[in-house]
């Protein structure tokens, strides 16, 4: 049985208003490239993928966790399936109100984001590597692709904002590499709402899913940033801090693509 040693309240994510770009979301996605997944490394997990790993759908299906990501030495960071899998929230709609144009949402998850642009009118799409998140995406009306935001995707160097909540900042465990391929994604003058981590941390790790009841899956690689470490990363990748706020403990990022020289 797993020790739940140290759960830590830490996330991070993003801000947000109305649509001006009239993007063809679905057309684009139907001609989309073949999704990738993930790289899977074999380890003591009931399954191969790290994110698309039983632990995390039975969690997405279910609508709730417990679910963590464990460190090696560890450390577990609570994941909020619930909150994921409710409708947005108020600090949610804070992000929304900053989104211009169509929208990726980068590692939708169940899509509460995607969802809630969708019934507004807004161009957006979804992109995640786990299946059931994006059937669960889907499930909720929003239009979803099956793919790594490092895959090739529909609509490259057109989109007016990405966002990136919920930790995503983490993905790929490296992010100024990340935020270097959003750049290539978003139109010029595009935008990336980003959450930051609440705590004053910059950390790349080894992370495994969790159910805190013995069960794990695969190592993957994840990183965690602050405020200052985003902002920091974001900065060195051709980003400009447009603004940050906080709400409800969580702190976002508007970032702007600077020109390319
Ligand atoms: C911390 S969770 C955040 C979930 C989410 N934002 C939500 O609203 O539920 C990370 C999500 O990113 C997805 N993910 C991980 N690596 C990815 C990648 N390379 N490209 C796209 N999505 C990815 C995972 O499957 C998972 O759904």
């Amino acid at each position: 049985m797993t020790t739940v040693s140290t759960p830590v309240a830490d996330r991070a994510s993003s801000p947000s208003s109305a649509s001006s770009a009239s993007t063809p979301v679905s057309s684009a996605v139907s001609a989309a490239p073949a999704a990738r997944p993930a790289a899977a490394a074999a380890t003591t997990a009931r399954r191969r993928t790290p994110w698309s790993a039983d632990l995390y759908a039975d969690a997405l299906r279910a609508g709730r966790g417990p679910l963590f990501l464990r460190r090696p030495d560890g450390w577990l960071l609570p994941l909020d399936i619930e909150r994921w899998c409710a409708g947005p929230d108020e600090a949610d709609r804070s992000v929304l109100r900053q989104c211009r144009g169509s929208v990726l949402d980068i590692g939708c998850g169940p899509g509460r984001m995607a969802a809630e642009l969708a019934r507004r009118g807004q161009p957006a799409l979804g992109i995640d590597i786990t299946p059931a998140a994006v059937e669960r995406t889907r499930a909720a009306g929003a239009t979803a692709l099956l793919a790594s935001v490092f895959d090739p995707l529909p609509q490259e160097g057109e989109w007016g904002s990405a966002l990136l909540l919920d930790g995503n900042i983490g993905i790929g465990g490296d992010p100024p590499a990340l935020l270097a391929r959003i750049r290539e994604l978003l139109a010029p003058g595009g935008r990336l709402l980003a959450e930051a981590a609440p705590v004053g941390v910059d950390e790349r790790l080894r992370a495994r899913l969790d159910n805190g009841r013995g069960e794990h899956g695969p190592s993957f690689p994840w990183a965690r940033a602050g405020r200052a470490a985003l902002r920091g990363h974001a900065e060195r990748t051709g980003w400009r801090t447009a603004a940050q706020w906080r709400f409800r403990g969580r702190h976002f990022l508007l970032l702007d693509a600077r020109r390319r020289p």
